[in-house]
């Protein structure tokens, strides 16, 4: 929810782009595929090996017609039944097995046709639900065949799911048979990949499902279904791993200057008389604070305190710091604690509160943010950062009149903030009134001619109407007026990346735009999400993984890290597919060019 901390455009952009290409990513190259499809599939299907037999769920379901037709009802068997609780010794079982000699003394051609024949005599335990027999069944079907049969081994693995409990080692073993024998058997990977999910191998399991995907032309809704659930579990899963275990870091320059910026600057507390070497300490940390220094600013705000500060105004001043250091780092509670610390020293420094907010926020908790707007309000009315970050709240929740009021609001008590221009511009865009929104923009870009920000969000509203040219006019201004500063911003050069690529579809530019900005803040987490997209447009998967994974080292907070965790594991997952099966190699590439 950075979002809510500063003019939420170029991230919300970037979202889209990534969600819009969610597609590209979770289901690989999709369309490619399906537009292949004819070569890609058939291709496949028809090397696999002749004469499987049938597989014992189709069996049951040509039963089922059958029972049907006949008029008798008989409860169709699927891998996700419960096991029969009760189960007869068939007769055949009552027989001694074959042994060595007497199946070596067999003809291949009687072997094969005893091998059917028990496979047949499974498939019918099978469908009675008899599953341990039918396993037994498929066992003899394997040790006379001459020759192995993918289909025994899978059909073997289907009892074992439906044992009581479930033997998910052996249905993975003998998927794992059938597979090295046709490794498009696409209904033998399903299985493996429910087994190995059952025992939480998430990347086993995502893997299994992703080439039972795109071997299956994507047809297969429950596939995809279940490519996107074991992504989220293993996702979720291995964040919560990380965030264990990963230091506390702050997030990139580019983040934390726009989280400052969204605040006014205020006048340093005055030093007490005779100060402390905890109050020279804080007083160091705001300078460094003043100068952009943030790491440097972090260690002496935190060096300050420990030193002890003498004074209330001060100590308020320093926890307030502090708190927004640890919400920089992902530490919400703590944060939260030192800006209620902050409060509780000096109610009326409404800056704290409206902090409080946006850890409410980050909690997902909006009733309680408008609660500390509120009391805000109470304490100082006239504090236009308290309008403005309202404003901001109800942006994100698509309250854009409201937001926009309160961005009008904040204005008007101080008209020299150029963001609660800016986001009263994108607000009345958002809520469909394009005339007011591009007044707004032209005043606000004659009333800061020397600022960058109108210029870079004006491009941004300019290329969502697909007003290219101007849009990068615009992004270039904004890049040349940053170009002032040191360290600029480069949020506009992601922009004009963006704007490149979807203008004139000119990759190499748009990569280009994005190197330049990760060369000047090299982890700008805009720069990075647009590489990783842009690397996927050209089907460059193992590239795409590589920034993916840094997107996911970048990830502030937990919804972050999973999501870049979603699409690091899907496209890497694609890389092994591709490994694996490198006869689609060719196939897959060419399309997803072309999406
Ligand atoms: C789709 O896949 C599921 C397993 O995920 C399988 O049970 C089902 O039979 C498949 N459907 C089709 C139409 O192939
Ligand atoms: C700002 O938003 C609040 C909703 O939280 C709304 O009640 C109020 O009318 C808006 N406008 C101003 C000027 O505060």
């Amino acid at each position: 929810m950075a979002s809510s901390e500063h003019p939420a455009t170029l991230i919300e952009r970037v979202q889209h782009f990534v969600s819009d290409h969610k597609r590209a990513v979770l289901i690989g190259t999709a369309a490619a595929v399906v537009a292949v499809g004819g070569v890609a599939y058939y291709a496949s299907t028809s090397s696999r090996p002749k004469g499987r037999g049938t597989d014992v769920e189709k069996a049951a379901k040509k039963d089922k017609k059958k029972s049907s037709k006949s008029g008798k009802k008989k409860k169709s068997v699927k891998d996700v039944d419960g096991p029969i609780l009760e189960e007869r010794e068939p007769k055949e079982l009552e027989e001694q097995p074959l042994t060595d000699e007497q199946i070596a003394d067999m003809s291949d051609e009687e072997r094969t046709k005893l091998a059917a024949s028990f496979k047949e005599k499974g498939n019918t335990a099978y469908k009675e639900r008899r599953f341990a027999q039918a396993a037994v069944l498929y066992t003899r079907a394997i040790s006379v065949s001459p020759k192995p049969e993918p289909v025994f081994y899978s059909n073997r693995a289907a009892c074992y799911v439906n044992m009581t409990p479930p033997q998910h080692e052996l249905v993975i073993s003998d998927c794992d048979e059938a597979l090295k024998l046709d490794s498009n058997y696409v209904k033998a990977l399903n299985r493996r990949g429910n087994a190995l999910e059952s025992l939480e191998r998430y990347e086993e399991a995502l893997r299994d499902f992703t080439a039972a995907t795109i071997l299956d032309k994507f047809a297969n809704q429950s596939t995809a279904q279940s490519v996107e659930r074991v992504l989220q579990k293993l996702a979720t899963k291995k964040a919560a791993e990380i965030l264990a275990h990963r230091e506390p870091r702050l997030p990139s320059y580019t983040f934390i200057s726009a989280y400052f910026a969204a605040f006014r600057p205020r006048a340093h507390p005055a030093l007490p008389e005779n100060p402390t070497t905890g109050d020279e300490t804080l007083h160091l940390a705001l300078q460094a604070l003043d100068a952009a220094d943030y790491p440097h600013a972090l260690s002496l705000i935190n060096e300050a305190i420990e030193q002890g500060i003498s004074w209330d105004i001060g100590k308020s001043e320093a926890l307030n710091l502090r708190g927004t250091f640890k919400f920089l780092t992902g530490d919400v509670d703590g944060a939260k604690a030192d800006f209620q610390e902050s409060i509780d020293l000096q109610p009326s420094f409404t800056q704290s509160l409206v902090k409080i907010a946006s850890v409410h926020m980050e909690q997902g908790d909006p009733k309680k943010a408008f609660e500390c707007f509120e009391e805000a309000i109470k304490q100082n009315p006239n504090d236009p950062d308290i309008y403005y970050h309202r404003g901001q709240v109800l942006f994100i929740m698509n309250e854009f009149t409201q937001a926009a009021e309160n961005y009008t609001k904040s204005t008007e008590l101080d008209d020299q903030f150029v963001f609660s221009h800016i986001q009263l511009a994108v607000a009345q865009y958002k809520s469909g009134n394009l005339q007011n929104s591009m007044a707004t923009f032209r005043r606000t870009l004659k009333a800061f001619p020397q600022r960058s920000e109108p210029q870079n969000y004006y491009g941004e509203l300019l290329l969502d109407q697909q007003r290219f040219e101007e849009a990068v006019e615009k992004f270039e201004r904004a890049v040349e007026l940053e170009k002032q500063k040191t360290p600029p911003n480069v949020l506009p050069l992601v922009n004009k990346g963006l704007a490149l690529y979807q203008w004139k579809q000119d990759i190499g530019a748009a990569e280009r735009c994005c190197n330049e900005a990760l060369r000047i803040d090299p982890e700008c987490e805009a720069a990075v999400a647009t590489l990783a997209q842009l690397s996927l447009q050209q089907s460059k998967i193992d590239r795409a993984v590589e920034m993916f994974e840094r997107q996911a080292e970048l990830a502030r907070s937990e919804p972050e890290l999973v999501n870049a965790l979603t699409y690091q594991y899907a496209s890497a997952s694609q890389v092994e597919f591709l490994k694996n099966y490198p006869e689609m190699a060719a196939q897959l590439n060419a399309l997803a060019r072309g999406m």
